[in-house]
C-alpha cells in the first residue's frame, strides 16, 4: 500500500508540517508502511494557469507532484485552517491534475489550527472537495486543535492525551485505504 501525505502549509513558521512528520512516523511504526511526504512548500508549484495536459511547456515541478499523487493508493490531506477553509496551495495543486489521479482513492482529512476547534470548518469543506474529485473520504477525520502544544519540531507527540485521537483516525483511514485498494 502506497500512501502519500500532502503537507499543505507553506507558511514560514508553519506548525502543520510537524503533524505530517508525526503521522508519517506513526504509520511507519504501527502499520509497517513507508509513506511518502509531498511537501507543498518544497514542491514550489507555480500558480495554476492551465491543467497539466494542456500546458504549452512541460514543467518538472508539476510532473514531479503528479507522480507522487498518481502513484499513491491512498492520500492524506493535512491542511491548516485559514479563514475558515483549507489552504490555497492545496487547491492550487489539485486543479492541475485529472480526476483519474484521485478517482476511487481513499483520502484522509487532517486539519490543524492554533485555536480550540482544530480546523473544523476546513475539514467540512475538504469533505465536499474530495467528493468532487471522485475520491472517497474517511468518515473519521483528525482535527488537531492548539497544534502548537501537540508536537515538537521533529513530529514527536508532546501531548500524550492526543494519542487516542490519532490512533482511532489512522485505524479507520488504513482500513478504508485497504478496502478500496483490494476492491480494484
Ligand atoms: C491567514 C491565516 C488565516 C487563519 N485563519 C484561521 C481560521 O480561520 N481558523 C483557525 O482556527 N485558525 C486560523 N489561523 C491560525 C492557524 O490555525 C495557525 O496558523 C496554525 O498554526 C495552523 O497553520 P500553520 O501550518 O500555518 O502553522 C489562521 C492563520 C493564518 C496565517
Amino acid at each position: 500500500m502506497k500512501i502519500t501525505i500532502v503537507s499543505a502549509s507553506t507558511r514560514i513558521e508553519r506548525e502543520t508540517h510537524k503533524v505530517v512528520l508525526g503521522l508519517s512516523k506513526k504509520i511507519t511504526l504501527t502499520d509497517g508502511l513507508d509513506p511518502l511526504i509531498l511537501d507543498l512548500k518544497e514542491a514550489k508549484l507555480p500558480m495554476f494557469t492551465e491543467i497539466m495536459s494542456k500546458l504549452p511547456e512541460p514543467d518538472a515541478r508539476i510532473n514531479d507532484v503528479y507522480e507522487k499523487l498518481n502513484s499513491a493508493d491512498a492520500l492524506l490531506f493535512v491542511s491548516p485552517e485559514y479563514n475558515g477553509s483549507y489552504s490555497a496551495p492545496l487547491k492550487n495543486m489539485v486543479d492541475f491534475y485529472p480526476k483519474s489521479t484521485f478517482y476511487r482513492k481513499a483520502i484522509g482529512i487532517v486539519t490543524v489550527s492554533s485555536g480550540p476547534l482544530g480546523g473544523m470548518r476546513a475539514a467540512m469543506q475538504l469533505q465536499q472537495f474530495i467528493l468532487a474529485l471522485g475520491a472517497i473520504t474517511c468518515p473519521q477525520m483528525l482535527l488537531v486543535p492548539t497544534v502548537q502544544n501537540k508536537f515538537d519540531s521533529l513530529g514527536e507527540l508532546t501531548d500524550e492525551s492526543f494519542t487516542k485521537s490519532i490512533d482511532l483516525f489512522l485505524k479507520e483511514f488504513i482500513w478504508l485505504a485497504n478496502a478500496l485498494k483490494n476492491a480494484k
